[in-house]
């Protein structure tokens, strides 16, 4: 194969084209991301989170009763909050001897020398009452003790530091009363003090670094599918994801398990702030899942349009807690309040997620749309093309964009490699002129889901066809992201993860790869085969983008053939960066295996680049050229 790089061919294109899309699916937040420790902290589990039922997922989950000296039970009259109606009594009759137990998400993992920070709301309903042991305990081991005063007869949230003097993988949280009498529990919570950037209620540090080093440029979240939910009433409400940890609502989460908002908006802002990425909030369109009926609760697909106008408004109001005024507005005053004075400068904002375009989803999405650009028409929103079908655009978003010259449309894909392969033309043909795309999801798929050598490269194919259409692709992102062995609703995922371990995938290292090697400006470049046999041409793909900040040019390369290519490079129209040099020095980054290896982990090299020179391009390959 032949590759000539033409450094006179250029144009502009997105500096945002790799970015992450983060979904509460396969316990990706509770037990995953978000490092709370104890499971059903705040006793809200419930029925109806499971489909089908769990007779054991109600408000006990997760905790037990240690030692016959009492008894205990869920109790709902006052509690802290009436969004976290439910809570914990212990009736103690001998003190010392019964204890409530939270193994939390599988164990609770403990590292010797580390710091956990405790915090339990707590009163006492009747009797002398006493104070509270709190210890990490595993297999009769105590390896981390503190002692919390007596509560008094009103809700008070106490706090101690837990210091770990051993490790222990799956430890347990035992809370033990040592008076006497009934005293009431709620948010009993442990976190690790060292989280992502050390901030409170904070996340899991290793895998929040994991998606930090893809050096997004920008982070969608909360869904996908949890963003609209399967029933109006199980849309995602940012209000309620704000603000004091006992007062935010708890939700069930459509896929299957529940959600404590612990990492809701603020949370989600911040990991963007910290990561150095735009935010990008995707609220429901007015109406669930692919309007979807509202679970028996009495209204098909939509919000009553009478209703609408205080949902636009929350919409809004979103934007202004988001850029509001500290001092100004009364959203950005609450932000403000929360532990953010500065404003998060929101850019964009996505609305739906695979809706079926029906007239009841095209009423209400755009008269969100129209509210959102008419007071801040600098907000770039992002549509929905709807659930994805090739071909004809009348009924998918892309008529509505096409109308109503929406910015941006949120596409959506998971297609087998053969598609990858044979779609590299993708967005060759798309209106230049019309809305940007957002390919929000997409992902090869193939018979057992696996994530291996072949899904990844086909990944790799389609992100040089996204680069070479950069002027046109805005943002893309692979999904789901994070899964957690053994709670996985959905394969294949980017990164797998266990409460001690992160296990990023090869589709991984394409993405880390795209993202840490981007540029703003593509450079044309002309790839011939020589060999004509049908599929080879289409199994073999090159995109070189440059940094116009930095100046790096960088040149991809990928091989979905079972065989090696031996490629010549021209690289002689890069006059300005040989100048009268021989040769540069390069980096060269290769990913490659057996096709269907899960293991692949990128590999780097020195090398020295030439005006042309041969490269050869090893069997089921991504190789990667950084001058
Ligand atoms: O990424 C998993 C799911 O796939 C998303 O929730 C949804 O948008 C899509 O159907």
């Amino acid at each position: 194969a032949t590759i000539k790089i033409d450094a006179g061919r250029t144009k502009k294109i997105s500096d945002k084209l790799i970015g992450i899309f983060f979904e509460d699916i396969n316990y990706a937040a509770d037990g995953g991301l978000y490092a709370e420790l104890v499971q059903n902290r705040d006793f809200e589990y419930s029925q109806a989170d499971v489909k089908g039922g769990n007779k054991a997922w109600k408000a006990d989950f997760a905790w037990t009763l240690e030692g016959d000296g009492g008894t205990w039970e869920i109790r709902t009259s006052e509690p802290i909050h009436e969004n976290n109606p439910n809570y914990a009594v212990v009736d103690v009759k001998q003190p010392s001897q019964v204890a409530l137990l939270n193994g939390g998400f599988d164990g609770i993992p403990v590292r010797e020398g580390e710091k956990y920070d405790l915090s339990v709301f707590a009163k006492q309903l009747e009797g002398k009452g006493g104070k509270i042991r709190v210890s990490l305990v595993q297999d009769g081991r105590v390896v981390a003790q503190t002692t919390l005063k007596a509560p008094k007869s009103d809700w008070k949230k106490m706090t101690a530091v837990l210091k770990a003097d051993a490790d222990a993988d799956h430890a347990s949280i035992k809370v033990e009363p040592l008076g006497t009498g009934k005293v009431a529990l709620d948010m009993i919570s442990l976190f690790p003090q060292q989280t992502f950037k050390g901030r409170k209620n904070g996340l899991r540090a290793d895998l929040a670094q994991a998606l930090a080093d893809l050096k997004p440029k920008f982070m969608r979240f909360p869904g996908g599918c949890v963003a609209h939910g399967d029933g109006l009433h199980n849309i995602y409400n940012w209000k309620e994801t704000i603000g004091p940890l006992e007062a935010r609502k708890p939700q069930r989460n459509l896929w299957g398990y529940h959600q404590t908002k612990g990492l809701g908006y603020y949370e989600y802002f911040q990991f963007c702030e910290d990561m150095g990425c735009e935010p990008l909030p995707v609220l429901a369109a007015g109406v669930s899942c692919q309007n979807s009926s509202d679970r028996g609760h009495g209204q098909q697909g939509g919000i009553p349009m009478d209703k609408m106008p205080k949902y636009v408004q929350d919409v809004l109001d979103l934007i202004e807690w988001a850029n509001g005024d500290a001092k100004t507005t009364k959203w950005g005053k609450l932000r403000a309040e929360q532990g953010h004075p500065a404003p998060f400068n929101l850019k964009y904002i996505g609305i739906g997620n695979e809706d079926l375009i029906s007239k009841t989803f095209e009423e209400r999405y755009l008269m969100i749309v129209k509210a959102v650009k008419e007071k801040y028409p600098d907000i770039v929103v992002c549509g929905t093309s709807g659930p994805w079908s090739e071909g004809s655009d009348y009924e998918t978003g892309w008529r509505l964009a096409k109308d109503h010259k929406i910015d941006m449309i949120d596409e959506h894909y998971y297609q087998t490699p053969g598609w990858f392969i044979y779609h590299q033309d993708y967005y060759d043909q798309y209106d230049r002129n019309g809305s940007k795309v957002y390919l929000g999801e997409y992902a090869a798929h193939t018979p057992g889901r696996p994530n291996n050598i072949e899904t990844a490269l086909c990944e790799a194919l389609h992100i040089c066809g996204m680069e070479r259409n950069g002027d046109v692709v805005a943002m893309s992102s692979y999904a789901p992201l994070l899964a957690k062995e053994h709670h996985t609703q959905w394969n294949p995922d980017m990164i797998y993860f266990n409460n001690k371990e992160v296990k990023p995938t090869v589709g991984y290292y394409v993405q880390k790869l795209c993202g840490n090697y981007c540029g703003d400006e593509y450079i044309e470049s002309t790839l011939s085969v020589n060999e004509g046999r049908k599929g080879v041409r289409e199994r073999l793909a090159v995109s070189t983008v440059r940094d116009s900040k930095t100046g790096k040019v960088y040149i991809k390369m990928v091989n979905l053939l079972n065989h090696p290519v031996k490629g010549k490079l021209d690289l002689s129209s890069l006059k300005d960066r040989f100048g009268e040099a021989q040769s540069l020095d390069a980096r060269l980054h290769v990913l490659t295996g057996n096709w269907d290896d899960r293991n692949a982990r990128p590999k780097e090299s020195d090398i020295k680049v030439k005006p042309e020179f041969d490269y050869e391009l090893p069997a089921y390959s991504f190789s990667l050229i950084e001058i």
